[in-house]
């Protein structure tokens, strides 16, 4: 059997940025149960071009973007809540996989689509997540039931070699890997 291939993308430009560790621990997660991952966090996000809808060229790494969200079983997204919503690092990708729209399965169509947002209060938390699960909602994805927010100000999500320290995150990223490996598992 072909491994599921499950695509992660999001965090931000910072170093050791939260939202990007919390969607590489969902791809671990999922790669614990044999899927194959490949990840977009900051630095691969930043070379993006800001998109422009009516511009014929793409660059390399534009393609390679969309060529993977294409081959994609099921998708990580993670954004942090900038100004109360998701920011523009992150939408500008998502706004890229317009290159989808003449696809079979256009968009997220037919895929889990796992939701991570790290901010700095629970507002910023709860408004950017349900952002995320409306733009899924959009391009046709299939938002989780299991979505993680992280409150950066609260919490210490990880311990210094790393790891996932907090025992309820570490729950909810168990959950959420095995909720898009299941929708993979019965669309293949
Ligand atoms: C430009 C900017 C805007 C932000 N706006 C908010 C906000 O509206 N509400 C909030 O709770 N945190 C806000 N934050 C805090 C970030 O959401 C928080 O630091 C988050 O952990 C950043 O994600 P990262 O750890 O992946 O870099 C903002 C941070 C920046 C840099």
């Amino acid at each position: 059997m072909i491994a599921p291939y499950i695509v992660g993308i999001g965090g931000t430009t910072r170093p050791g940025s939260s939202g990007e560790r919390m969607v590489r621990a969902v791809l671990a997660a999922t790669e614990r149960n044999g899927a194959t991952t490949r990840m977009f966090g900051g630095a691969e996000l930043s070379a993006l071009p800001h998109f422009a809808p009516e511009d014929a060229e793409r660059s390399d790494a534009q393609r390679e973007f969309v060529e993977a969200v294409r081959a994609a079983d099921g998708i990580v997204i993670g954004s942090p809540g900038y100004h109360g919503g998701v920011s523009g690092l992150v939408k500008n990708a998502i706004d890229l996989l317009e290159d989808l729209r003449d696809d079979r399965r256009v968009y997220f169509d037919g895929r889990a689509v796992g939701l991570v947002v790290t901010a700095a209060g629970w507002q910023a938390c709860g408004v950017t997540l349900q952002a995320l699960r409306g733009i899924v909602h959009a391009m046709r994805g299939w938002p989780t039931p299991i979505g993680i927010a992280v409150n950066t100000f609260e919490q210490q999500p990880f311990a210094q070699d790393g790891s996932l320290a907090d025992d309820g995150l570490r729950r909810q990223v168990a959950m959420q890997a095995d909720q898009i490996l299941l929708l993979a598992g019965a669309t293949r």
